[in-house]
């Protein structure tokens, strides 16, 4: 009896030293994929770069992410070219990213990926050279607080994040972020 619970627990810990899966030993969480505080603090530096307020996390918007989140991922929406905005009364940035071979997603790290539109914002223009309306909406001074949620696709290897902004900013040609 104690022998066959011993060797049980070897096989558990062999599988798991072989598998790829990021699930094999825990529970996936959408809190440690979405880390609010670390979140919050990458947004506040990218904005405080260009002299915008800092945001606070809402919990109220953080709920709603991670309640789209959760259709999101019950309806099997996967693929980039599925995904749309939830389509509700706040600013949307939305990202995608492998775990393997090392943690490619969760919010800080989504957070900075959409930062690296910046070069793409000509303030004196207020126009996209290239995609940069995920960069305009962090640093957005319309916007006072983010909620993000998350989601997993395929065995837990694809990592989706959902940051929704409160107040949603103008964004017409007229409005500049900052
Ligand atoms: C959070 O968002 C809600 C709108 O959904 C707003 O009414 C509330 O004032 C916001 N709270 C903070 C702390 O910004
Ligand atoms: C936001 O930026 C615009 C454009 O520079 C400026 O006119 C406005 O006063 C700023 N609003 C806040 C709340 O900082």
């Amino acid at each position: 009896m104690s022998s066959f619970g011993k060797s049980f627990v070897v096989v558990l810990t062999l599988f798991c030293l072989f598998s790829t899966r990021a699930n094999c030993l825990r529970k996936v969480r959408p809190i440690d994929d979405v880390q609010p505080e670390e979140t919050l603090a990458v947004h506040n530096e990218i904005r405080a770069a260009v002299g915008v307020a800092p945001l606070v996390w809402n919990k109220t918007v953080a709920a709603y992410a991670q309640h789209f989140a959760n259709k999101q991922a019950k309806a099997g929406v996967c693929m980039y070219s599925d995904v749309r905005h939830s389509g509700g009364p706040y600013g949307e940035n939305i990202a995608a990213g492998w775990v393997q071979p090392t943690d490619q997603m969760s919010g800080p790290i989504a957070t900075k990926f959409w930062s690296t539109e910046k070069p793409n914002y000509d303030h004196d223009t207020n126009k996209c050279k290239d995609v940069c309306g995920h960069y305009t909406q962090v640093v957005a001074n319309q916007s006072s607080s983010v909620g993000c949620g998350s989601y997993r696709c395929h065995d837990n290897e694809l990592i989706w994040i959902v940051c929704d902004y409160y107040p949603m900013p103008v964004g017409d040609a007229d409005t500049r972020p900052y």
